[in-house]
């Protein structure tokens, strides 16, 4: 800090003091107090219109009377009904306060000053943020190129280029966000065999259970054969709990014993423990959900398509567009009609424009407004 200098900010770590600060999408409640119009959708955070699962719902409703007590540390409960759901042992799993959390537990316990972590340009922005925050080197490589046939996609080849001996951590979205884009499971599978033994892959697919038919890895069941892989998962996305915040890690037991020696001891609340147990028990309600935005995901881009407008393939439940030179206009005009989708100029894609897929009546308010 120079001497003279009044701002505390700078005595925080060189690498926090040049972190570029995670983006959100826009709250329903700013826009409503911006523009004082009502009925306003927000398709600009891949959050589930549908919500949880009424079962969730009630369980997170009974645990409101518990939340004196701080919650099950270990998770019991969550972890041995996910275990079972995913085939894993309960000591295999590590709980976050969303997959986001799970991510910088990664971080946190592998990476140092002088490591580096390798992930592609246009990967999800929490990666760098992460990496950058223990003090590692992030090494971003370049995605495919617009017109190859994975548009701004991982490029598994130069990544694997990318890794030397100081690599520890490889991040891989997928599917990615905010491309929507993913990685070939044989493409994957030969990249993951051919890493040195040195490095740990997170793969993260937040957005596994809205695959379709899309040709994407269950990459949980590699565990046994990589032991350097990690899974990442999350209830904020199919599930519809993004507020109450619970995603996870699967690894081998040796992995999750590291994550969890750096996990907060409570760092999943009471509630958000109590509605993912219980949206467990109703996978109908994930699935009904699921049906729709994979329904949507081909209606919306084919109509997208069909008026001129460029759609990044995507095997979430979201779709990048090409805008245009006017991508920030046109997000704004649709602001005014009560549109929130996501600008992506921070991803060094300002032509482009994040939206989320809703229901389909405001998927159609979405399209008429757009068209
Ligand atoms: C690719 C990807 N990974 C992880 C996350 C983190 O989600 P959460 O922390 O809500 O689990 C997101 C959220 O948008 C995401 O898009």
């Amino acid at each position: 800090m120079p001497a003279n200098s009044t701002d505390p900010g700078q005595l925080a770590v060189d690498n926090v003091r040049t972190l570029a600060p995670y983006v959100p999408g826009k709250p329903i409640e700013e826009l409503e107090r911006e523009l004082g119009i009502t009925d306003i959708i927000k398709l600009a955070s891949n959050e589930n219109p549908f919500g949880p699962s009424p079962l969730a719902i009630a369980a997170m409703q009974r645990a409101l009377a518990e939340t004196w007590l701080y919650p099950d540390g270990s998770g019991h409960h969550l972890k041995r009904k996910l275990a079972a759901k995913l085939g894993v042992d309960a000591g295999q799993i590590t709980l976050g306060n969303g997959s986001n959390d799970a991510l910088v537990l990664l971080a946190e316990a592998f990476l140092r000053p002088g490591l580096e972590a390798v992930y592609s340009q246009y990967a999800f922005a929490v990666y760098p943020i992460a990496i950058q925050a223990t003090g590692a080197t992030g090494v971003m490589v370049p995605a495919l190129s617009s017109d190859s046939p994975m548009p701004l996609g991982h490029d598994l080849a130069a990544m694997a280029r990318a890794i030397n001996e100081r690599t520890r951590v490889v991040f891989i979205a997928n599917p990615n966000n905010p491309t929507g884009t993913w990685v070939d499971a044989a493409q994957l599978e030969a990249f993951i065999a051919a890493l040195p033994r040195h490095v740990v892959v997170a793969l993260d697919e937040a957005y596994f259970e809205y695959t379709g038919g899309l040709p994407l890895q269950n990459g949980i069941e590699w565990l046994e054969r990589f032991p350097n892989l990690v899974v990442f998962r999350t209830f904020s996305k199919a599930y519809g709990l993004a507020g109450v915040r619970v995603g996870y890690a699967v690894s081998h037991p040796a992995v999750a014993d590291m994550l969890n020696r750096v996990r907060q001891a409570f760092n999943v609340s009471t509630v958000g423990l109590a509605g993912a147990a219980a949206a467990l028990e109703d996978l109908q309600h994930v699935a009904a959900a699921v049906g729709v935005a994979v329904a949507e995901r081909m209606r919306v881009s084919a109509a997208l398509e069909r008026s001129g407008t460029r759609v990044i393939p995507s095997a979430g439940n979201f779709l990048l567009l090409h805008a245009g030179a006017n991508a920030r206009e046109r997000f704004e005009q649709l602001l005014r009609k009560g549109i929130i989708v996501r600008p992506v100029a921070n991803y060094q894609l300002p032509e482009y424009l994040r939206v989320t897929l809703g229901t389909v009546e405001q998927n159609d308010r979405f399209l008429r407004a757009w068209l």
